[in-house]
């Protein structure tokens, strides 16, 4: 049985790039990219969507309430049969109605050490704020931000000489690989959700 996948974003999509390109070279099996939706028009994340042979969808927040938006999203879910959804670079918040037709089986991917630096811009919070580690979180969404049950995280340090930009691409190297991995992880049926905490299971 192959899981459906729809990835949610609003950007660059280097993250759905590592996803579709784990599931290429056979690292995450039994999964398919089946839809990637954008609140952008202009998303290159679309554009690396139809490279590879994957539905691109926008869907235009302009006019509507966050309710009415969200069940655009959810009809599209829908019609692609979807079994996870993945926000990557999504930098939207999620309405009660998909979080809870879609419990345990939402991920997300973000630049901190969670629960430190929730939000946007969470690479320039913790640089600024003088961290000397610094990393990303692959979580389940639940109603809050950037608050659901962890699934894998990833420590960088940070260095003297760094930069903001620097921190940011050590983090985002590591973010390619934490989200395949937790993907795979949910795609063979190995993350147990117990309260807050999830078990990978062996
Ligand atoms: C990543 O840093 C991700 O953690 C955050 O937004 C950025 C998206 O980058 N949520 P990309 O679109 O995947 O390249």
């Amino acid at each position: 049985m192959t899981v459906k996948i729809a990835v949610l974003v609003s950007g660059r999509g280097s993250n759905l790039q590592a996803i579709i390109d784990s599931i290429e070279k056979g690292y995450i099996k039994n999964a398919a990219v089946n839809v990637v939706i954008s609140n952008k028009a202009d998303a290159y994340a679309l554009e690396r969507a139809g490279k590879h042979g994957i539905s691109a969808v926008f869907l235009d927040p302009e006019g509507r309430d966050r309710a009415e938006y969200d069940r655009e999203i959810l009809n599209v879910l829908k019609r692609y049969d979807t079994d996870l959804l993945l926000l990557a670079g999504y930098f939207r918040l999620l309405g009660s109605e998909i979080i809870g037709t879609y419990r345990h089986r939402i991920l997300n991917i973000h630049p901190s050490l969670l629960p430190a630096f929730k939000g946007l811009h969470a690479q320039k919070q913790a640089f600024e704020y003088g961290v000397k580690v610094a990393g990303c979180t692959v979580h389940f969404v639940d109603e809050g931000l950037d608050s659901g049950p962890i699934i894998i995280q990833k420590c960088v340090p940070v260095l003297p000489e760094d930069t903001e930009e620097i921190l940011t691409a050590r983090i985002l190297e590591q973010e390619h690989i934490i989200y395949p991995e937790a993907v795979r992880l949910f795609v063979e049926g190995k993350l147990k959700v117990e309260g807050r905490n999830v078990i990978a299971l062996a």
